[in-house]
């Protein structure tokens, strides 16, 4: 199922990572059912291709919220990139911007906001934890948006951070360095215990953040982490401009449905209000093929960047999306699709017993 620059890349990461960085970053939470179940379940739909279609080229380029890119692969946010590789956030950045592919940059970026926008040199969007200390959030934000990013990713899955049972005997710890880069700048001199917890997530918070950001930022909002069709369209009435279907990787609740089963219900929930991105699982062209089909307008890969992040740099994440992207076009064609426009549900059989 796994592409084998994406196995490659995750077996150096396993034999070069110290192990406990390792395990941080390829955990779920609670048993890991979603984190197990996520991947399998892209490989339970069929397909019905068309035949006899101009297949000679393939067109992978896309819009989204007004910017092109050069294809519907994107990066999602993942913490700490500078655990994997000293170059970290801004090596992804750039590898981004090789592949002209959608960058999101973490709030729990380990490196500084604005030298990742430079990194990045084009369209990038700002993922936000909202912060028990809302001034924190708010400069965080303004600096993402004065810095040139194009939209906010706003989690909603986080309210309180999921039990990673795996790695809770060699529990990573975040050096300050890596913690506080964006932050300590705003906390005016707390020691770095009582900034971190100044910087957790506000378990307190509700859709209404949606507005708060979109007033500060004057940048459009994403909500991410959403699963059922019901909470989609009460974030798009809140204000959001889209949605991201995700479980977070299967790290937060555990037994959350798997992104793949829940994708079709919210597209047609959000009746094209606005785009409804995908993540969790996707490792390979076919899945991004069915996530498309299904009415995807993008499809966000996290650990695959991390791997390749790890074992080479910008080069390795840039070869990540590379492989991804071109198992698609490859996928595409023997499906008689020539450009993303002509996937659509008519291709995908859902899984017999829907869940
Ligand atoms: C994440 N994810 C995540 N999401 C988010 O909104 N903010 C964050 O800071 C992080 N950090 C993070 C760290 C690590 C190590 C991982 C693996 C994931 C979740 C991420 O954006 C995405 O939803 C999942 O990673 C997608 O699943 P795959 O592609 O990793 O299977």
């Amino acid at each position: 199922m796994t592409l084998l620059p994406l196995q490659a890349h995750h077996d150096q990461a396993q034999e070069t990572l110290p192990p406990e960085v390792y395990e941080y970053y390829a955990s779920g939470a609670g048993a890991e059912l979603t984190l197990q179940e996520q991947e399998q379940a892209w490989a339970r739909f069929r397909l019905r291709p068309r035949v006899l279609r101009d297949v000679s080229t393939v067109d992978l380029t896309t819009t989204l919220l007004g910017t092109p890119f050069s294809s519907p692969v994107a990066v999602a946010p993942a913490a700490f990139q500078q655990l994997a590789h000293p170059d970290g956030e801004l090596a992804v950045a750039r590898a981004a911007r090789a592949t002209g592919s959608l960058y999101v940059c973490s709030t729990r970026a380990s490196r500084p906001l604005e030298d990742v926008a430079a990194a990045a040199d084009g369209p990038w969007w700002f993922q936000v934890y909202n912060m028990r200390d809302r001034d924190l959030t708010a400069a965080l934000v303004r600096r993402a948006a004065a810095a040139g990013a194009r939209a906010l990713v706003v989690t909603g899955d986080t309210p309180v951070v999921g039990i990673k049972r795996r790695v809770s005997g060699t529990r990573i710890s975040v050096p300050d360095d890596s913690y506080l880069v964006n932050l300590e700048r705003h906390l005016a001199g707390l020691p770095a215990t009582a900034a971190r917890a100044a910087a957790e997530q506000d378990p307190s918070a509700t859709v209404d953040v949606v507005g708060w950001l979109r007033e500060i930022s004057d940048l459009p909002v994403l909500v991410k982490g959403v699963l059922r069709g019901d909470e989609a369209v009460r974030c798009l009435d809140a204000g959001a401009a889209g949605v991201v279907v995700s479980n977070h990787g299967g790290r937060q609740l555990d037994r959350a449905v798997p992104s793949a089963l829940a994708l079709a219900e919210v597209v047609r929930a959000v009746d094209g209000r606005g785009p409804v991105l995908v993540d969790g699982g996707v490792r390979s062209g076919l899945d991004c093929l069915v996530a498309l089909a299904l009415g995807a307008a993008a499809v966000l890969v996290g650990r695959p960047v991390v791997w390749g992040l790890a074992a080479d740099g910008a080069t390795g994440a840039a070869a990540a999306l590379t492989a991804l992207t071109d198992d698609l076009a490859h996928v595409m064609a023997l499906t008689g699709a020539a450009s993303l426009a002509e996937l659509d549900p008519s291709l995908v059989v859902p899984p017999a017993t829907g869940w």
